[in-house]
Formats: C-alpha cells, structure tokens, sequence
C-alpha cells in the first residue's frame, strides 16, 4: 500500500473518531426515549436497564480481555492454578451471570407487564387502511381520520382492525407496538400523562406507502377534550359565499363524492378519510404534507406526485373549480 494512501486512511479513521461525539450530541432523546405516557415509561425503564446491564458487561469483559493480556506475560505462573481459574471462569461466566442477567430480566419484564394500563375509560376503534388510518368514536358516534384525540390522565383503550393488510399501530411516546390483523380485534391502551402531540407511525410494512403512513395522537385535557367531541360529533359547516357553494358543487359532481364522507351532505363515499372536518386536521395524506392550499391543491390534482402508490386517483378538474374546491374544503373546520 502506498504510504499517502495510508496516511489518507489514518486521517480518515481519526475523522470519524473525533466526530462520532460531536454526531451523536446532535440527538436528543425523542421518541420512546423521551416518554409520555405510562405504556411508554414501562419500556423507557426496560431499555435502560438493558444498557447499564449491557455496558457493565462490556466493561466487565474489557477487564477481563487486560487481565488476560497481563497473565500471558507471565509464563511462571501456576499451572494447576490457572486450571482453576479456568473453571471458575466457565462456571462464573458461563452459568452464574447468564443466570443472573435472564432472570433480572425476566422479572422485571413481568412487573412491566403488571404496569401496563389496562382501562377503558375512553374506547375508540381504529382502522388501518393501506396507507392512512381511520378513527371512530362511540360517545357520540361520529368517524375522522389521521388525527386521535385523547384526554389526558385516562386510560383510552383502542381496539385495532386492519381492512386491507396488516399493519401495526405504534405512538413511541405513549406505547409499544400494536399489531392489527385482519380479521382480529387486537386492544391496547394508552394513558397520557400530559398533554402534547406525538407522532404515530405503522410498524409492520404494508405496501408501497408503508413509510407514508403516520398519524397524531393529540392529547388534550378532559374538558378540552369534550368540546372537541362535540365539535366533531357535529355535520359540516353550510358553505357560505358564493365560492364555497361552487367549491361544494365541484366536489359533488367530481368523482371525490363517491369515495369520501361529509357528514351532513351527500357525499357518501367510503373508500377513502372522512371529510367533515377536514381542515381542523394538521397534515394531508397520512402525514406525507401539511394540509394547506397549495399542498391540498397538488393533492387532489395528482395525489401519485405526493404519494405514489396510495389509492386516490388524480382528479380532472379545471382550475377555476379547483380553486373553489380548495375554498370549500378549507372551510371544513
Ligand atoms: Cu401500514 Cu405499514
């Protein structure tokens, strides 16, 4: 090898020593690290203890691995003696720490399935759809989508449905992960402890648009919370102004109608998110846009440049009754 290239190797391999610090201080602790929730602090404590129980071996190991290296510079030293080191070794290390280390875990994860919340204060179904989700409140009865509001200090329990495929419904901040199979109703509960908006994400790969396929969980204080049941249990606002009444005629005579629900109007589709109160949501598509006008207008013109792959078709419609639709969806709130 010649002496630059060496060199070059050298000054690389102590760039990425001397940076590897400064990249990882760029990550904060987020997501199942930084938990909200009582499912969540249940596996945070899990994971932690996994790492001091996994550094402490590797330090352990690493006084050993010198311990070694310092023995071998001694030849003189006891033959029958290190035969009986040998074995205490195999027997301290090969059965008395495993021992120790599984079942330290072992009852620890049984306390963590004991802490888990198991209530149902709060029930809510939620449908995994390829690829956005679909969210049903009982008390009052009303659908929406992408967005699920919780109170804070309850226990909510989901019960989880897959339409198509299986998917797997996952809040890091709150829970562990929740499988939803076709067919099944799998349940799990989550318990906010303070209010905030965390990140939803499907776990299980699902199809072209897996990555695509996010959702919020929103937890609100109790009576936030229960004025925003009642606004959301509520028709779509009557379009007011003369642009809102084209924009809703548009929708209407476009095929949007035939695949999309808007409580109080005829659109009765059931292929696709609720409507009704479209415009109180924060992103379009399953979290792949923010829901504004331009994105909104991108979306309903050609949703396959967003996210290709999902099932809404392009709409073919002129940019008069475009801009009117946009109008009327907007005013969804
Ligand atoms: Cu749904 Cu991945």
């Amino acid at each position: 090898m010649r002496a630059g290239t060496r060199v070059r190797r050298r000054r690389a391999r102590l760039m990425v020593l001397v940076c590897s610090p400064a990249l990882l201080s760029g990550c904060s602790l987020a997501g199942a690290m930084a938990p909200r929730g009582v499912g969540a602090d249940v596996s945070n404590g899990l994971w932690w203890l996994m790492f001091w129980l996994s550094a402490a071996i590797f330090v352990g190991w690493g006084a050993l691995f010198g311990y070694g290296l310092w023995r071998r510079q001694r030849p003189d030293a006891d033959p029958g003696g290190e035969a009986r080191l040998h074995r205490r070794f195999i027997v301290g290390g090969g059965i008395v720490l495993p021992l120790l280390v599984f079942g330290v875990l072992f009852f620890y994860d049984l306390e963590a399935i004991n802490a888990q919340p198991d209530g149902d204060d709060v029930v809510v179904d939620v449908t995994g759809y390829q690829y956005w989700w679909q969210i049903a409140y009982s008390d009052p009865e009303f659908v929406t989508a992408n967005e699920l509001y919780i109170p804070t200090g309850t226990d909510v329990r989901l019960r989880l449905h897959a339409e198509d495929v299986i998917h797997s419904f996952w809040v890091p901040q709150l829970s562990g992960k929740r499988d939803m199979v076709p067919g099944q109703v799998n349940e799990l509960t989550l318990h906010a402890r303070e209010p905030g908006r965390y990140l939803g994400e499907c776990a299980e790969f699902c199809g072209l648009q897996h990555t695509h396929m996010r959702f919020e969980v929103v937890a609100v204080p109790p009576e936030e919370y229960e004025q925003w049941l009642e606004h959301m249990s509520a028709p779509a606002a009557e379009p007011a102004g003369a642009a809102e009444r084209a924009g809703y005629d548009a929708f209407m005579d476009a095929s949007c109608a035939s695949c999309h629900v808007i409580r109080g109007t005829p659109a009765d589709g059931r292929q696709g998110p609720e409507l009704t109160h479209f415009a109180s949501r924060r992103w379009l598509g399953a979290g792949v846009a923010p829901n504004d006008r331009g994105h909104l207008g991108g979306w309903i013109v050609n949703s396959q440049g967003l996210k290709p792959g999902n099932h809404m078709p392009p709409v073919e419609i002129n940019a008069d009754d475009l801009s009117d639709m946009l109008t009327y969806l907007q005013s969804l709130e």
